[in-house]
C-alpha cells in the first residue's frame, strides 16, 4: 500500500530520471561532435544507466499498483563549450538529483512506508557513486586544462566504461 502523495512524489522522480537520460544522450551526441569518442561513450553509457533507473522506478510503482503519468519533457540544454563543463553539469545535476532521493527517503520515513524506504536503499548508494566518477573525472581535466593531449588521455579513460547491468535489475532498455 503506498499512499498518493508517496505515489505522486515517486512519479516526479521517474520523469526526473528520464529527463537525466535526455540530457546524457544529448552530451553524448555533443562530446561526439567534438571529436570525443571515449566521452561519447562514457555518456551514452550514463544514459543507459538512467534508463535502467527509470525503469525501477516504473516497475515499482507498477508493482504498487500505480499508472505512471510521463510530463512533457522541459528542454534538454544542447549547447556546450567544453568536456570540463559538461561534467560540471553532470555533476550539479547529480547533486539535485541526491537532494532528490534524500527527500523522498525523508518522506517514507515519515509515512512508516518501508517498503520505499528498501526501494530508495540502492539509490542512495548509487549516487555516491555517481558523484564521485564525476568528481574523479573534473579533477582529472582541470589538471590538464586545455593540454590537448592530455584531454585526449582522459577521453581514453572514458572509452573504456561499460555498461554493466546491476543484478536484479528491471528488463533493460
Ligand atoms: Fe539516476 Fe544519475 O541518477
Amino acid at each position: 500500500m503506498i499512499s498518493k502523495t508517496m505515489s505522486d512524489s515517486l512519479t516526479n522522480h521517474l520523469n526526473l530520471e528520464l529527463f537525466s537520460a535526455n540530457q546524457y544522450l544529448v552530451m553524448s551526441s555533443y562530446a561526439n561532435e567534438m571529436g570525443l569518442k571515449g566521452a561519447a561513450n562514457w555518456f551514452m553509457v550514463q544514459y543507459r544507466e538512467e534508463m535502467l533507473h527509470f525503469m525501477r522506478f516504473y516497475t515499482y510503482l507498477t508493482d504498487q499498483g500505480v499508472v505512471i503519468s510521463i510530463s512533457a519533457n522541459k528542454d534538454v540544454p544542447g549547447s556546450y563549450s567544453s568536456l570540463l563543463e559538461m561534467l560540471e553539469k553532470t555533476l550539479t545535476h547529480e547533486r539535485m538529483i541526491t537532494s532528490c532521493i534524500n527527500d523522498l527517503s525523508e518522506q517514507a520515513v515519515v509515512e512508516k512506508d518501508h517498503a520505499t524506504r528498501i526501494f530508495l536503499q540502492w539509490f542512495v548508494t548509487e549516487q555516491i557513486e555517481e558523484e564521485n566518477n564525476d568528481r574523479d573525472l573534473i579533477a582529472k581535466l582541470k589538471l590538464v586544462g586545455t593540454n590537448g593531449h592530455g584531454i585526449l588521455m582522459i577521453d581514453a579513460e572514458m572509452a573504456q566504461r561499460v555498461f554493466v547491468i546491476p543484478p536484479g535489475s528491471p528488463q533493460a532498455v
